[in-house]
């Protein structure tokens, strides 16, 4: 039995978007039939729909609006799930299987711009939940705890220029933290769509990042994710970018067994990322084609890619710089994901040249 306030709470914040304008993908695929169907379930965990949805519910300007609080959420709510994943991951269906892990050739792709005219900095990132651990909303402190310890232990022993140092937030200071945020190294504090989902509980414990001594290779723990590992650079040699975070990944696999669903692939604690969970992204100047800012998402969203601003999602762009990755991280390989920014970004640049 879900209780009274849980019920009334789905039932008010559902009126409420349904009658809204959000462009939200709960919104298009919470119909009344769906939320009907659903607003009475749980998973084994204790979880309800409302967990799923509250961050849509209060935040009307989501592009998406669901989590799912636990892993079981992606089956006992399919029938909100799945219709999300499909439109967001173009195509990936019900009956649909996730491929297998599939690096590729890791020396085939190479710089995106050797002219070094348009594209700033490169980064490639992956991410990743540890075996035996809920996703955020349910985790306790001392879990938060535990896996920190884990995490920074296993990253200790990583050799070569991998090599780094794991930084708590409980205890940095704001400065080092503002400059960290600054230079796109560490995840921002705050993220109303986060909180939303209870995602943020005991901050900062239990979060924190790791970086190589060149802040090339960056790991974060515990922020939307229990893992994000990511690899990134100043330059368009996506080619030195893909190469370092496979070999990271790989590494970090040996020692830390990872949550993997047969039809889904990797788990995430956002549908947006299940699957390779890859982001590959280029932070990119194109001032002829972005005077025009809806003609830039449209051309991008021809080749599949998502543009964002210059602090990642939901932020604008800062002095013409835009964020540019591949959109769907299900239904393809690793490489595949990384080559459809590899062969959307070089478009890009084409079209960029003919204006
Ligand atoms: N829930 C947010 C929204 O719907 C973020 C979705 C994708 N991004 C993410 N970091 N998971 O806009």
């Amino acid at each position: 039995m879900l209780y009274t306030s849980s019920l009334s709470k789905l039932e008010s914040g559902w009126c409420s978007l349904a009658s809204s304008d959000s462009k939200s993908l709960i919104k298009k695929y919470l119909t009344k039939g769906v939320f009907g169907e659903l607003k009475g379930k749980k998973t084994s965990f204790g979880s309800t729909l409302l967990d799923c949805v509250q961050s849509g519910f209060e935040n009307h300007d989501s592009g998406v609006g669901i989590y799912a609080p636990d892993a079981e959420a992606y089956t006992v709510f399919a029938p909100i799930f799945d219709p999300i994943i499909e439109d967001y991951h173009k195509g990936f269906k019900p009956t649909d299987k996730h491929p297998a892990k599939d690096w590729g050739d890791v020396n085939a792709l190479g710089d995106l711009d050797a002219e070094k005219k348009y594209v700033i900095s490169t980064r490639v990132r992956c991410a990743r939940s540890l075996v035996g651990y809920p996703f955020n909303p349910l985790l306790t402190e001392a879990q938060y705890k535990e896996m920190e310890e884990k995490v920074s232990t296993t990253l200790k022993g990583l050799a070569g220029d991998l090599q780094g140092e794991f930084y708590r937030l409980t205890g940095m200071s704001k400065t080092v933290q503002q400059k960290l945020i600054d230079d796109h190294f560490l995840f921002k504090e705050g993220d109303r769509f986060l909180q939303a989902a209870n995602a943020s509980r005991f901050w900062p414990t239990g979060r924190g990042i790791f970086h190589n001594r060149d802040k090339t290779f960056l790991v974060w723990c515990n922020e939307e994710d229990h893992l994000r590992l990511i690899s990134m650079q100043m330059g368009g040699n996506l080619g030195e970018v893909y190469k370092r975070l496979v070999t990271a990944v790989n590494d970090v696999e040996q020692r830390l067994p990872f949550a993997h669903h047969d039809r889904l692939g990797f788990l995430t604690f956002c549908p947006t990322n299940l699957g390779t969970t890859i982001r590959a992204s280029v932070h990119i100047k194109l001032p002829k084609l972005a005077a025009d800012k809806a003609k830039l998402e449209q051309v991008a969203a021809k080749y599949s890619l998502q543009v964002r601003g210059t602090r990642g999602e939901h932020t604008d762009a800062e002095g013409g710089v835009y964020d540019i990755s591949n959109k769907r991280r299900m239904g393809l390989t690793e490489y595949q994901a990384v080559k459809e920014m590899n062969d959307g970004i070089t478009e890009l640049i084409k079209i960029e040249k003919q204006l």
